[in-house]
This record gives structure tokens, C-alpha cells and sequence, in this order.
């Protein structure tokens, strides 16, 4: 259990909520699309190349943003990183918004898209650098926190819009957040262990007594730091060396079973699924859309509350497991001998089974795939790994969400979504085996298991 003090709680949680608004814009920015595209697509009259190619810029800019954010926050700081990415956001929120034909928008969702991918990588970072290790779980977590909570204002946003096509009011919307975050965070401090790893001992020390309480403790802490730290930052080759292998596969791992076991085919498509399994008008599967979003941002406070108490593996197993029972049963529910009328409460059975999915993943995979790699990286690789890592999550989110339409043409939908499920079978044996268990132990404590 933790023992700051309720101040010092509070202080910390201010800060990493400002920091985890970069979660916001990622959630708000993916999710706004599907509604605003209606909109995009009569205004302009798009050809299906160029609706896609709006659609697919903002996972393409994100991969190259995942992968340049890491290396540049470790050489500029990660508070410069996130400050930068917040400025990047305002900007395309108001040039999107006045976007006057189909190319602008192609770019600035690319621009978006690259500043998603930055922050991502380097918000996580600074939170858990910052955080003491008996509130890390919670605080990095505030992170997964704010991209539900984006994701579902952004399908509010879609449904009040709608009414009067107002797609530029969608993207505008985002800068207001944004802009909130650069200039809150211009007064924060920078990550105390950057500012360690890059030889400012005493500004670190300073900061640190201001959010540990003693400065016995902010010593001791950054003496620990240094004491473990290695002074030559690795190349990309050595990313993947034997030292530091199985931490990235680790990461990389947990990142890549975040998204192939399926999460965005119901983000990205739940009304097309819900009408799948049987929803009339597109209305009602908009509206039960949008509880989705609901049951996203609720579940996630239980791994808000729970992985600094019962530890990241435990929940990370029994929300994974709870996902593969759940497309089990939509699967099923997609049977042909269940397509029949008779069959109704058969329906109602997906959509429940699609709700749990959503609820077991919110305290799960959601929110232990970005805290576990933001944690388990020794110091000197922590921004290229994690570079690495959101890099290959992203990739994966764009084939999985690319192929999911001509996966139901292939295999069907029960095939498709119990593929999904194998697939998580596999990540349950892969985190069992993998990854370590992270609660309760200092980023040192962390760093030493790998070099057991
Ligand atoms: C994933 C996103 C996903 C979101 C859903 C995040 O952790 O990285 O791809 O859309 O969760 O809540």
C-alpha cells in the first residue's frame, strides 16, 4: 500500500492527468473519424482511395511518430516531447478544421497521426518516471484512462454533430485539450530520472524532494539511479542484442496481443458488428456504440484501482481470459444455426458477450500494455524500446483493422472473431511465461530481474 501523503497524492495526480491528456487526444483523434468521414466523404465526394487514405494516415504517422518520439525524448526530455506534441495538436485541430479540400485533410491527419504516435510513447514514460513505484500502476494507467474517455467523446461528438454535418467542429474540438496541456504543463517539472540519466543530479534531487517528501529520500533515489545507470546508449542493433532481447520481446509482445486480439475491429466497427448481429436502424447500433464507449471508460477504473493492489499479471491473465471466453460466445452467436428469428435472444447474446469483451479488456490489455512498457526497460534503451514497442503496436492496429472486413469474407464471423480468440489463448501462455511481475518494485528493482 502507498504511503504518500494525501497532498503529495494529489500534487502527482494533477500532474500525470495533464500528461495523460495526450491519451485524451489519442482517443479522441483515432475515434472521430468514423463519424466525421460521413460527412467528409458528401462534402467533397471522395473516391474510395482517398476515403481510405484519410482514414489509414493517422496509424501511418503514428508508426513514424512511435518511432522517432523515443530516441528524440531521450535526447530532448520527455516534458519537451509532450509539450511539442501539444502544440503539434492544437495546430492540426484548427488547419483540419478550415481544410479546404481532400489533400490538406490526407496531410494533417498524417501530422495528427505522427504527434499520436510521439506522445504515446513518451507520456507513459514521464508519468511512470515521475510516479513512486506504489502508485505507478494507477497513475500510468490515468493514461489508458484518457484515450477511453476520448474514444467515447469523440462518438458523442459524432452523434451531436451529426445533426448538422459538422465535421469541421469534430476536428476542431481536439484543440482545446491541447492547448489546455501545453500551457498547464509548461509549469511542471521535467522527468527527475531524464534529467538523472543526463547528468542534471541536482535539479533531479530537487524536484524529486517536492514529490517524495524528504530529501533523504529524493537522494537516495537518484544515487540508486545512478548507480545502476550505464553511461553509453546503445544503437538499434543492440536493441535486440541478448542483454536487452527479452525485455523488448517482452514489451513488444504484450503490444502486439493488445491488437490482435481484436479490440479495434469493435472500436473502429461496433455499429457495423452490431448490425451484424441483428440491430434494426443504424440508430440503435450508433446509441449501443456509444455504451461500449461507456463500459470502456468505467472498466478501466478497476485496473485504476487494482494494479498497484493485486499486481499487473493477475489482472492481465483474468481479463485476457475473459476476452477469449467472450469471442467465443460472439462467435457463436454469428453461427447460421442461430441466424434464424428464433434464435433472437442468440443476438442479444453477442452483444452482451461484446460489452464483456470490451469491459475485460479495459482492465486488462488496455491499460497493461502501455504501463508494462513503460516499466520494464532498462534505463539506457527505455525511449528507442518504447519507440519500438507503440511502433509495432500501431502496425499491428492497421493490419488487424485492415483485414478485418476480408476476414469475415474468408473465415466468416464466427471464424473471425474465434481467431481472435486463439490468438488471445496464445497471449495468455505469453504472459504467464514472459512477462514479470512489475507491482510493487522500483524501476531498479525492475532492471535488476532482466539482468538475473
Ligand atoms: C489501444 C488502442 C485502443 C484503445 C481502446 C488502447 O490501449 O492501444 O488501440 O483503441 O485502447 O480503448
Amino acid at each position: 500500500m502507498s504511503k504518500e501523503s494525501t497532498p503529495r497524492r494529489f500534487k502527482l495526480f494533477i500532474i500525470c492527468s495533464m500528461a495523460a491528456i495526450s491519451g485524451l487526444l489519442f482517443g479522441y483523434d483515432t475515434g472521430v473519424i468514423s463519424g466525421a468521414i460521413l460527412f467528409i466523404r458528401q462534402e467533397f465526394h471522395l473516391t474510395t482511395l482517398v476515403e481510405e487514405l484519410i482514414i489509414s494516415m493517422v496509424s501511418l504517422g503514428a508508426m513514424l511518430g512511435a518511432i522517432t518520439g523515443g530516441p528524440i525524448s531521450d535526447r530532448v526530455g520527455r516534458k519537451v516531447v509532450v509539450l511539442g506534441s501539444a502544440a503539434i495538436f492544437v495546430v492540426s485541430a484548427i488547419c483540419l478544421s478550415l481544410a479546404p479540400n481532400p489533400t490538406t485533410i490526407i496531410v494533417w491527419r498524417f501530422i495528427v497521426g505522427y504527434a499520436i504516435g510521439v506522445s504515446s510513447t513518451t507520456a507513459p514514460l514521464y508519468i511512470s518516471e515521475l510516479a513512486p513505484y506504489t502508485l505507478r500502476g494507477s497513475l500510468v494507467t490515468l493514461q489508458q484512462l484518457f484515450i477511453t474517455i476520448g474514444i467515447l467523446i469523440a462518438y458523442i461528438a459524432g452523434l451531436l454533430l451529426a445533426k448538422f454535418a459538422g465535421w469541421r467542429e469534430m476536428f476542431a474540438l481536439a484543440a482545446i485539450p491541447a492547448a489546455l496541456q501545453f500551457f498547464v504543463m509548461l509549469f511542471f517539472p521535467e522527468s527527475p530520472r531524464w534529467l538523472t540519466i543526463r547528468g542534471y543530479e541536482a535539479r533531479a534531487k530537487d524536484i524529486l524532494e517536492r514529490y517524495r517528501g524528504s530529501r533523504e529520500d529524493a537522494e537516495k533515489e537518484v544515487d540508486f539511479i545512478v548507480s545502476k545507470m550505464k553511461s553509453v546508449e546503445p544503437s538499434w542493433r543492440e536493441l535486440f542484442s541478448s542483454r536487452f532481447g527479452p525485455a523488448l520481446l517482452a514489451g513488444v509482445g504484450l503490444t502486439v496481443i493488445q491488437q490482435v486480439t481484436g479490440i479495434n475491429t469493435v472500436i473502429y466497427y461496433a455499429p457495423t458488428i452490431f448490425k451484424l448481429a441483428g440491430f434494426a436502424s443504424d440508430k440503435a447500433a450508433i446509441l449501443a456504440t456509444t455504451w461500449v464507449g461507456v463500459v470502456n471508460v468505467l472498466a478501466t477504473f478497476i485496473a485504476v484501482f487494482f494494479f498497484d493492489k493485486i499486481g499487473r499479471k493477475p489482472l492481465l491473465v483474468i481479463g485476457l481470459g475473459g476476452m477469449v471466453v467472450a469471442l467465443g460466445v460472439l462467435g457463436a452467436g454469428f453461427l447460421p444455426i442461430f441466424a434464424s428469428p428464433a434464435f433472437e435472444t442468440a443476438a442479444h447474446i453477442s452483444i452482451a458477450s461484446m460489452i464483456f469483451y470490451v469491459a475485460c479488456f479495459a482492465f486488462s490489455l488496455g491499460p497493461g500494455g502501455w504501463l508494462i512498457n513503460s516499466e520494464i526497460y532498462p534505463t539506457q534503451i527505455r525511449g528507442k524500446a518504447m519507440g519500438f514497442a507503440t511502433c509495432a503496436n500501431w502496425i499491428t492496429n492497421f493490419i488487424v483493422t485492415a483485414t478485418f472486413l476480408n476476414l469475415i469474407n474468408l473465415l466468416g464471423k464466427a471464424g473471425t472473431f474465434w481467431l481472435y480468440g486463439i490468438l488471445g489463448v496464445f497471449g495468455i501462455v505469453f504472459i504467464l511465461r514472459r512477462i514479470p511481475e512489475t507491482n510493487n518494485k522500483t524501476l531498479e528493482e525492475i532492471q535488476d530481474y532482466w539482468n538475473n
